[in-house]
């Protein structure tokens, strides 16, 4: 049986079919399923039964994975992280970890627990929102660099009033080490060549502009990212997995669910340090991340 791929939507998104990932697959399968995320950045797997030694199994065929988070702890036994709305809800645009220097190329999601109606994930395609700007504003964010943190800013922390306590705990252990990192606005993904905006929620400012513009900026430039037309709205089905290319895409999970629980397992696969459309890399401003992923060197594209 061949591996087929069903668009999803014209920008992003396949539903895979013709490979079960809960086994052990060829290498020439695994390179059909890179290719297919390269090209649809976005895939979607029936997958009932994979386990959690299952997912971290199919997630490192890709490269060397992760562990959980740079601050939150896993199961010190397996590189999982519980995406748990008890204790958060993911419902910024992101893309994932881009406060290290080397954020993950690959995010893969399995469904745990899923409320009896909304939670679906958003995932927008930052390719089709750079193509998607005027000339003259591709030509400015082709030359801007941004401070990417993991720390919350004030407008968040007044925020936190609303939290429950097991966020406000979530929240000082996500913060609890401090990193930050120069990225540029615009990336150029190291296996198509294609160019994304490279923004998301821990971008807290465009270097070079006083925060007023680098607001308004990040906003305009975010807004062309949150497009409709650019996003893939992913209705989870029990027993699914979700692998997207954390190099090209924004999720966002909507709190659509009320008090409901939703779980999802993430692994994540290690990614490459970010490059420029001039060809500079990005560079760490505070923070090791050494515990959480291997350096730039000993990872693959
Ligand atoms: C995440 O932000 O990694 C999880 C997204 C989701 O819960 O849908």
């Amino acid at each position: 049986m061949s591996i087929s791929f069903t668009k999803l939507s014209a920008n992003l998104g396949a539903r895979v079919s013709g490979i079960d990932i809960t086994a052990d697959f060829s290498a020439s399968q695994l390179e059909e399923l890179r290719a297919g995320l390269v090209e649809h950045k976005a895939l979607v797997f029936d997958a009932p039964g994979l386990t959690a030694e299952g997912q971290e199994r199919f997630a490192g065929r890709f490269g060397a994975i992760t562990t959980s988070h740079p601050t939150v702890p896993g199961d010190p036994t397996i590189n999982i992280l519980d995406v748990d709305s008890m204790s958060s809800k993911a419902n910024e645009w992101h893309t994932d970890v881009t406060f290290v220097h080397n954020p993950p190329s690959i995010t893969t999601l399995r469904a745990i627990t899923l409320p009896p109606y909304g939670g679906e994930t958003l995932i927008a395609d930052t390719a089709a929102a750079y193509r998607s700007l005027p000339h003259p504003l591709r030509a400015l964010a082709d030359t801007l660099w941004a401070i990417h943190s993991n720390q919350y800013d004030y407008a968040d922390i007044a925020a936190d009033r609303d939290l429950s306590e097991k966020a406000k705990s979530y929240r000082e252990v996500f913060q609890s080490l401090e990193f930050e990192t120069r990225h540029p606005v615009v990336r150029v993904h190291p296996e198509s060549g294609e160019k994304g905006l490279f923004i998301g929620g821990f971008t807290r400012r465009i270097e070079s502009l006083n925060s007023n513009d680098s607001r308004d900026l990040i906003r305009i430039l975010q807004s062309h990212v949150t497009k409709p037309e650019h996003i893939l709205r992913v209705q989870w089905q029990p027993g699914q997995l979700v692998a997207f290319d954390n190099r090209i895409t924004q999720h966002y999970a909507i709190d659509n669910y009320g008090n409901a629980p939703r779980k999802l397992s993430r692994v994540t696969v290690s990614g490459t340090v970010p490059v420029s459309v001039s060809g500079e890399r990005s560079t760490v401003l505070k923070g090791d991340a050494s515990h959480y992923t291997p350096s730039d060197e000993t990872v693959a594209a």
